[in-house]
């Protein structure tokens, strides 16, 4: 029988991949979707005609919309919507709140209401350890520093909480961060790819970053999305770390970047303390010897891998802003 599965974030960056990767394997997956302005699915136009995925409004501020995706009895339940960005969560603490954490709780209890055999798998982060120093694995203490991180926190323990009190097959995936050529332009990898590339092609002067120093354990959310199939997959639920293991800072990926289009980052890389962060989490690096041991995983792309294809797919994009600017100049002349 076909499994079906739902995906809340299915328009984000790494729910788009985890969307492809279940239609590859022949599930009927439901994506939630927001009602926006202007349209908010380029991420998954690609696979939108597919006849096993199927969009429904909704929103994890609430809650009749979840409860109605699990009319479709889902046999997996993937929560990746969230509001995200850490330093805007400072800007809007008590929203950051009650999607990323109330959310949560609206969701298992939509489980637990009408539901209860769904395998439910929460996009836990490793915000959540904070200012605790690499490398963080699955018992080391949590320390957030953010509204975001709190509210991954108060998520996490939800989660946990509904698997030994109601005995729902819940699992955390604490995924350090990914990014992809579809990540959000206010990230800060891909913020740098999409700069460098425009100043590569003469569209752009300078970039303005903020802390340099901070340092990230940097995957690939192809490789992110295959580790939560694997854990909501497993034979019992559980949480389980998901990292590459390196850890490089802002200045070291800014670095690479300009080097690998033959520039020097030095040239145009200006620091602006308006994207300094209120409290700032130092380092983090991953140890996911738990997933690898015990689920099998291994992360197809590495760091320079990882950001080859960022900057191709940015490079293009470059061009093509080019050839249409190029284009209206010679229309006003
Ligand atoms: P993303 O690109 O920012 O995508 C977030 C998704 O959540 C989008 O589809 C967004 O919809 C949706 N969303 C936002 N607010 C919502 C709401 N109120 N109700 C329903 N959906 C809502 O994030 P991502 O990088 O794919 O990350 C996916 C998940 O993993 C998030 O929960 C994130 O916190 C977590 N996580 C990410 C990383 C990372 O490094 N990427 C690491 C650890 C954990 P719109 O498209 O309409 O905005
Ligand atoms: N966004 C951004 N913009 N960050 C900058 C900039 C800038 O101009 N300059 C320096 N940084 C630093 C930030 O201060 C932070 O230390 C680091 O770059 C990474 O920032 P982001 O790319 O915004 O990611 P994040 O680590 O704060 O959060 C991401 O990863 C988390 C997992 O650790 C997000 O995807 C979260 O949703 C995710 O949970």
């Amino acid at each position: 029988m076909t499994k079906t599965a739902c995906i809340t974030g299915i328009t984000g960056q790494t729910g788009s991949y985890l969307a492809e990767l279940l239609l590859q394997k022949g599930y009927q997956v439901y994506g939630l979707k927001r009602r926006s302005s202007s349209l908010n699915t380029d991420r998954i136009d690609h696979i939108y005609s597919n006849p096993n995925l199927k969009l429904v409004y909704g929103d994890l501020s609430d809650y009749s919309s979840l409860a109605g995706l699990l009319k479709f009895k889902p046999d997996y339940f993937f929560n990746l919507g969230a509001q995200s960005h850490v330093k805007v969560s400072f800007d809007v603490p008590e929203y950051s709140f009650d999607v990323d954490a109330t959310g949560v709780i609206r969701v298992l209890e939509a489980i637990r209401q009408h539901s209860p055999t769904t395998r439910f798998l929460q996009a836990s982060s490793s915000e959540m350890f904070g200012s605790s120093p690499p490398p963080q694995k699955e018992d080391t203490i949590f320390h957030p520093r953010s509204p975001y991180a709190v509210a991954k926190v108060a998520a996490y323990h939800a989660v946990v909480n509904y698997r030994e009190a109601f005995d729902l097959f819940a699992s955390n995936a604490i995924s350090f961060n990914h990014e992809s050529p579809r990540r959000g332009e206010t990230f800060v990898t891909r913020k740098i790819t999409q700069a460098a590339t425009r100043i590569k092609l003469g569209l752009q002067d300078k970039l303005y970053l903020g802390n340099l120093e901070a340092k990230r354990d940097w995957s690939h959310a192809k490789d992110v999305a295959s580790a939560m199939i694997k854990i909501i997959e497993a034979d019992s639920p559980d949480d389980f770390v998901v990292a590459s293991g390196e850890m490089h800072s802002v200045r070291e990926f800014a670095e690479v970047v300009f080097d690998k289009l033959g520039l020097n980052w030095k040239d145009y890389v200006k620091v602006d303390p308006i994207y300094f962060r209120p409290s700032e989490v130092d380092a983090l690096c991953g140890d996911s010897t738990k997933l690898r041991t015990t689920l099998g995983w291994k992360p197809e792309y590495t760091f320079s891998s990882l950001v080859d294809e960022m900057i191709s797919s940015d490079l293009e994009n470059a061009q093509k802003e080019k050839i249409l600017k190029d284009n209206v100049c010679k229309v006003k002349q």
